[in-house]
């Protein structure tokens, strides 16, 4: 006779086991929903957990936008969370520096947190003095998103927000659709779409802090970094590129073949100086529209390899100057100075106030669409 307890608990493993994984001994893509936490008006909000049939996992809440982890596999199949944020709502709640958040309505800076449009001034708030920074005090990365999710083969979460016309100083009631998926060669895509009904200006970006050894796991100054630009936009002391474009060759900006981040980030050099190390635009060499490869960073000691290809016309590398080990990140992590690097693709810093940088403005009856893809793999 059979053992019935037997049966059972192999229809039970089974059970377990096709829950995650597929047919062919793949884990099984989906979506998965779950709590993250209550903001203080009692809102809830949610993480959405993408995992595509390479067992790449994604997870992202609709407060900010914020891309809350991303596992890929190391060179020897190990997993490992390379990006850097919290465990629960409140840590993106407390004062930190973007972490992983989707930012807008201008991505960077505005100088002099002002600009002109049509022959009118919008003033803006100077929340990176004298400058407005990344939209403002409450920018995209502050708001609650509605969320919905987008099953199928390519599990993805659409996020919308309706900026109202002000909001930040900024004209026009601007209707944003953020889409993130997950594709099959491992890519997380991002796709920015938003319209408006005053003329207005955009700039949308995310601002993930990557560390390609995991996260928590030491600095990023061996990361070997390739950038598909001949020429960046030179800062002034404040950030604000002086308008000028200037050519990469024989400065710590040439990225043209992999180099190691930390080889020049200290460079008596005064773009160096200006930016405590890389806070730079690059301008991407573009053959025409569509994706192409902006960056390539790999890591030689977990093999972890990130290529980010995207539709914008520039690309900030900053290199976390600005951390400074005071932030208690996942399981009480923390995230010492350069322990990050973010690829933050764009329109180039202060462009509403540069008519010669390519524009961000847009107009009633025009569509604002960008695309990036962060994609992950492993070198030998
Ligand atoms: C961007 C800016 C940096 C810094 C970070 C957030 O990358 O260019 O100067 O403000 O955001 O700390």
């Amino acid at each position: 006779m059979r053992c019935l307890t037997c049966t059972y608990s192999l229809l039970l493993a089974l059970a377990v086991v096709g829950s995650a994984w597929g047919a062919e001994g793949k884990p099984n893509s989906g979506i998965k929903r779950s709590t993250f936490g209550k903001m203080a008006d009692g809102k809830p909000i949610e993480l959405f957990t993408l995992t595509n049939s390479q067992g790449m996992r994604v997870a992202i809440a609709n407060y900010g936008g914020v891309v809350v982890s991303i596992v890929v596999p190391d060179r020897e199949g190990k997993p490992g969370d390379v990006v850097l944020g919290f465990d629960n709502l409140e840590g993106y709640l407390a004062k930190q520096p973007y972490f992983g958040a989707l930012i807008g309505r201008y991505g960077n800076r505005i100088g002099n947190a002002r600009f002109k449009l049509d022959g009118v001034e919008y003033k803006l708030p100077a929340n990176n003095s004298p400058n407005s920074l990344h939209g403002g005090t409450q920018g995209f990365d502050k708001r609650v998103w509605t969320a919905h999710e987008i099953p199928g083969p390519h599990p993805g979460l659409q996020l919308t927000y309706l900026s109202p016309d002000g909001e930040e100083g900024y004209p026009g009631n601007l209707h944003v659709k953020v889409v993130y998926s997950l594709t099959e060669d491992n890519a997380l895509r991002i796709e920015y779409t938003a319209t408006t009904d005053k003329d207005t200006v955009v700039n949308l970006t995310n601002h993930s802090y990557f560390n390609l050894a995991g996260e928590g796991n030491g600095d990023i100054l061996k990361h070997e970094v390739m950038i598909n630009a001949d020429r960046f936009t030179p800062i002034d002391s404040t950030l604000i590129p002086t308008g000028e474009l200037r050519k990469v060759d024989g400065t710590p900006f040439d990225f043209r073949k992999p180099t190691p981040l930390g080889t020049r980030i200290d460079a008596d050099n005064e773009q160096i100086k200006f930016g405590k190390g890389y806070d730079h635009n690059f301008v991407l060499n573009r053959t025409g529209p569509g994706l192409s490869l902006a960056a390539r960073v790999t890591d030689p000691v977990s093999g972890r390899v990130l290529e980010v290809f995207t539709t914008q016309p520039g690309i900030q590398l900053y290199t976390g100057n600005f951390l400074d080990g005071s932030i208690r990140g996942k399981g009480g992590k923390v995230y010492p100075r350069r322990s990050a690097f973010c690829l933050e693709t764009q329109h180039f810093p202060d462009s509403p106030n540069k008519p010669s940088f390519p524009s961000t403005e847009l107009k009633p009856g025009e569509t604002y669409r960008e695309t990036t893809d962060y994609r992950f793999s492993v070198s030998k």
